[in-house]
């Protein structure tokens, strides 16, 4: 349960916009743990020449680079630029000056040549309008014997906080607001991944069901942030603060079952595919 007297306005102020929101709240709390099975699952290893498509702010780049070390490569893409950047700056705080960054679509992938041991897409697929060119290109790009690992989360009615979430802020601002977690798990049947890897040439081909919990010690802090990302947080923000207090409230309730000493703990799905060349 959430107290009434829970500072609503303090808790939404907390929030950051873009790149360095979804880098303050959505990495710790799932996606750097997701990236974490990603990589290993990519068996990335020193040496590796590595190409993260769909970047976004690096997670995945940056847990790969740390495996390759200094002989290997690690290059990130992504076509929005506030992610490029605000990637970049995240890895040269680490220390990791020796990623190299690119603004483009995954159609323009950098190079001209297959010049990787290994190609990763972290929840980036789904969100292609030319899936099966973009999943040819991704293959292109490695050499001959070379792994994808990619990943893309189930349905959303399998995800509680995506579903919480659609349904609370449609029921505030209309079903558009649902669009942005349709799209997330818009590639969510396994045979439809499988497919579009066939058609695109993999070999090997494995599609696995990954669940982990997301967790984050305040629930509500969790929620502002990660909502401040998308285009609801400027919905959200022309709110009153009784208005959004309450809907905060609401999406507490509905993840109540979803809570432990710890804080938030709310499984997600994502089917990972690893293939080869
Ligand atoms: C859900 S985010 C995942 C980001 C990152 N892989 C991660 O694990 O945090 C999806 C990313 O796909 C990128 N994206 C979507 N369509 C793209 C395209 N056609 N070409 C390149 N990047 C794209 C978006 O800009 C966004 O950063």
């Amino acid at each position: 349960m959430v107290a009434q007297d829970t500072p609503f306005e303090w808790q939404w102020q907390l929030s950051c916009s873009g790149p360095e929101a979804y880098e303050r709240y959505i990495v710790p709390a799932w996606m750097g743990r997701w990236a974490e099975a990603l990589v290993a699952a990519g068996a990335v290893g020193a040496g590796d020449r590595v190409l993260d498509v769909a970047c976004g702010t690096g997670v995945v780049a940056r847990k790969a680079a740390r495996l390759v070390g200094p002989k290997g490569r690690l290059t990130g893409v992504d076509f929005n630029e506030d992610m490029v950047r605000a990637a970049k700056r995240f890895a040269d705080q680490e220390g990791l000056s020796g990623i190299e960054w690119h603004c483009g679509d995954v159609l323009g992938l950098p190079g001209d040549k297959p010049e990787y041991d290994v190609v990763l897409c972290q929840q980036g697929v789904q969100f292609f309008p030319d899936r099966p060119a973009a999943l040819k290109a991704m293959r292109a790009a490695l050499v001959p014997g070379g792994r994808l690992v990619l990943s893309c989360w189930r349905a959303v009615a399998r995800i509680p906080l995506f579903a919480v979430l659609a349904d609370v802020l449609e029921g505030y601002f209309g079903p558009a607001m649902r669009a942005g977690f349709q799209a997330s798990s818009s590639l969510s049947d396994r045979e439809d991944l499988r497919a579009l890897l066939q058609e695109a040439g993999f070999n090997d081909i494995r599609v696995r069901l990954e669940i982990q919990a997301a967790r984050h010690p305040d629930l509500l802090e969790l929620l502002a942030g990660y909502l401040s990302v998308f285009p609801s947080g400027t919905a959200i923000a022309a709110m009153s603060e009784t208005d959004r207090a309450a809907m905060f409230r609401s999406m507490a309730e509905g993840l109540r079952d979803f809570q432990d000493d710890d804080g938030l703990a709310v499984p997600m799905e994502s089917h990972v595919a690893t293939a080869m060349r």
